[in-house]
């Protein structure tokens, strides 16, 4: 069986969707392959209650108890290799991991951002969007390379940014279509549709339609 883990610092709906994905779509008959433990680096994420209801395994790891980043990753990799994983997901970790880290998994490490890549890397995405007038807007699945926010575009989905909207109501509907995103990357890398080579993304069986959606 693979195993996946997932990364989070915060309320966890990401985290519930991959739940719900691996559930409805039974991904350990489907893909051979489940979610064998949640890391956050905040006491107080709600994506650990999640984990709790669903019995995954959880961890914290409390970033302000090192001195520095490099010790906190090299950490952080020592719980997830007790898994083994075959894919680590950043699904709303909020930390900015080390050259090191990335290297160590490089292919196997993906990140969802709530913008359409390379536009608004960081925070605050939807108010900055809205700031600079775009009419489309959406969230990137990536692999993760050393910048923030940044690396091969595994696939994105956008929408039409309505006149008027306001920054929640954005916000509320990304997010929606970043439940829908994030399970598919996993699922599709797992099932070896989506892999990394030589810092390019190959697909398989894919096309533009499956890459990139687009909702009104
Ligand atoms: C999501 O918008 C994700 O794209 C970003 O952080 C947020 C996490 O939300 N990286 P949640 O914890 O999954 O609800």
């Amino acid at each position: 069986m693979k195993s996946l883990v997932c990364l989070i610092s915060g309320r966890g709906s990401n985290l519930e969707a991959i739940l719900r994905a691996q559930r409805e779509q039974n991904w350990e008959r489907t893909l051979g392959a489940r979610l064998a433990a949640v890391i956050s680096n905040r006491a107080q994420a709600g994506g650990l209650s999640i984990a709790a209801a669903h019995g995954v395994a959880s961890h914290v790891l409390a970033h302000d108890t090192f001195d520095a980043r490099a010790d906190f990753d090299v950490a952080l990799g020592q719980i997830i290799e007790r898994y083994e994983p075959a894919l680590v997901v950043l699904a709303g970790f909020m930390r900015v991991l080390t050259a090191q880290f990335v290297a160590a998994y490089r292919g196997r490490l993906i990140n969802i951002h709530p913008s359409l890549l390379p536009a608004f890397a960081g925070l605050h995405t939807h108010r900055r969007a809205l700031e600079a007038g775009v009419r489309v807007h959406g969230a990137t699945v990536h692999f993760v390379s050393g910048e923030l926010d940044a690396g091969p575009i595994i696939a994105q989905t956008a929408l039409a940014v309505a006149p008027g909207e306001s920054e929640t109501h954005l916000a509320a509907r990304v997010l929606a279509l970043e439940h829908v995103l994030l399970p598919r990357c996993i699922a599709w890398i797992l099932a070896g549709k989506v892999r990394l080579e030589e810092g390019r993304v190959l697909t398989e069986g894919l096309g533009a339609a499956d890459l990139m959606t687009f909702a009104t």
